[in-house]
């Protein structure tokens, strides 16, 4: 017979190799506390439904709460041939109070065992990730609301399109972070379900109580078919998922940040906190923490291919192909939450110079718009008050002469219907005043967009 806890039906084990191949103890290792969490909710469900007696559950809780100390204090030791956590910490307990160990796994199977560690594993960091966000929306609302009045093109196609304020740009990312908030605080609701209990797959003989022991761990509910506890990942998936989107809405945010410090733009400047030199050319200061978060995405959306493709193709229930889909969720863990802190103190000590944002206003043609809206506003048909303002840029371009640089007699060579009225209007302070639709960039919507957002934080 092998010497594995399965041994009973095998005549040979593995080659070692072999062994190795199919451990996972190199990195389930990190779900050991909640796998001894989870063990304890069993047997004390096990106690509490008679299935053992008091006598057996008290060592077997002995046991695992000893473990515990251990596994705080660093000193449990983990074997590949004991192939994964379970095993491994099943092994360790049987050092410790002797055969009665073997009776924990009694009306439990590795697979709702393995499930339930992932919930909980995933069910503890999600908090951790919401505060992370919220960190960084504070961050930038906080800006936000200091910028209010500093002016900056706004960008289509990443090029100069019509008059914002920073304020306005920087609540677009709150916006975009309040729904990473969102997703994540959903993805609570299907992380927190207990698969514990549902046995192997199908359930089981012993009359088992599974609201008690997902009670013990703090689960809201419990899933309604068993075959369904054990081949769900798809919390897992939407953890996933959702920090893909987030780490999109990151590297766009770094991408710009990278755009702004540039020379050419000279928007912002990072704090040197957050920047490094060359080991060749003095003057360098390079955005290196938001260029690295700006690659780390892609670590991210390969970690969600990665378990959608294990996944997709797999029968009903467990599959030893489901090992694979432990070590992308734990780097998304430890890949996200640090992106979100370095992105925030990043955005807490930027430099904004308000004097180069405002001035590139005053020589590009991002007013064209105010111009064929004026015309518009003077009866002319949109479409052709567009084609008189775009000549006047061409003419202005020819002339290396901006719209409010022209004067009024050119203008009214283009249209007549131009006055003096015009140049307040081509004033990018009155643009923004005047873009008051909802959500727009007018000074008094971005106000109103920062209370609301101000309202959300409160829950912080
Ligand atoms: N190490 C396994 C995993 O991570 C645990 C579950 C094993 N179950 C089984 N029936 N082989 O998926």
């Amino acid at each position: 017979m092998s010497d594995k806890l399965w041994g009973g039906r095998f005549e040979a084990s593995p080659d070692q190799f072999v062994d190795e191949f199919g451990a996972s103890i190199s990195f389930d290792q990190l779900l050991a506390h909640e796998d001894i969490q989870g063990s304890l909710a069993h047997v004390k469900m096990l106690k509490h439904t008679k299935i053992l007696s008091a006598s057996e559950a008290d060592q077997i809780i002995a046991g695992l709460e000893t473990l515990a100390h251990k596994l705080a204090a660093g000193e449990l030791e983990f074997s590949v041939a004991n192939e994964d956590i379970h095993m491994n910490l099943e092994a360790l307990l049987a050092q410790e109070i002797g055969p009665v160990a073997g009776k924990l796994h009694t009306a439990r199977s590795r697979n709702d065992q393995v499930a339930t560690d992932l919930h909980l594993y995933l069910k503890n960091r999600l908090p951790q990730v919401l505060d992370a966000i919220a960190e960084l929306q504070k961050a930038l609302l906080h800006q936000a609301k200091k910028h209010q009045t500093t002016l900056m093109p706004g960008f289509t196609h990443l090029q100069h399109a019509q008059p914002i304020t920073y304020a306005h740009y920087l609540m677009a990312y709150w916006q975009m972070f309040k729904r990473d908030w969102e997703r994540f605080d959903f993805n609570q609701k299907h992380t927190d379900i207990c698969p514990l209990g549902a046995a192997a797959l199908a359930g089981t003989t012993f009359p088992i109580d599974r609201k008690f022991s997902a009670d013990q761990l703090g689960f809201s509910e419990i899933y309604a078919n068993s075959l369904d506890a054990v081949s769900d990942r798809d919390f897992a998936l939407e953890f996933l998922s959702n920090s893909s989107i987030l780490m999109v809405h990151l590297s766009r945010f770094c991408e710009e940040l990278i755009l702004w410090c540039s020379y050419e733009f000279g928007y912002l400047e990072l704090s040197d906190k957050f920047a490094t030199g060359s080991s060749i050319m003095p003057q360098k200061k390079n955005p290196d923490m938001a260029e690295l978060i700006r690659g780390k995405s892609g670590r991210i959306f390969g970690d969600l291919i990665g378990l959608l493709t294990v996944l997709k193709g797999l029968p009903l229930a467990y599959n030893k192909d489901m090992q694979e889909d432990k070590e992308g969720v734990f780097d998304a863990v430890k890949t996200i939450i640090p992106c979100l802190k370095i992105c925030t103190q990043m955005v807490e000590t930027l430099s904004v110079n308000k004097a180069r944002m405002e001035q590139v206003l005053t020589t590009d043609f991002s007013n064209a718009t105010e111009l064929a809206d004026y015309l518009a506003k003077n009866g002319v048909p949109f479409r052709q008050a567009h084609a008189i303002a775009g000549k006047l840029v061409l003419h202005g371009i020819k002339q290396h002469q901006t719209l409010q640089d022209t004067d009024l007699a050119t203008f009214q060579k283009f249209s007549p219907k131009i006055q003096a009225d015009v140049y307040s209007a081509l004033d990018p302070k009155t643009a923004i005043k005047r873009r008051n639709s909802y959500g727009g960039t007018g000074f008094a919507q971005v106000e109103q967009q920062i209370e609301l957002a101000e309202q959300f934080m409160q829950k912080f």
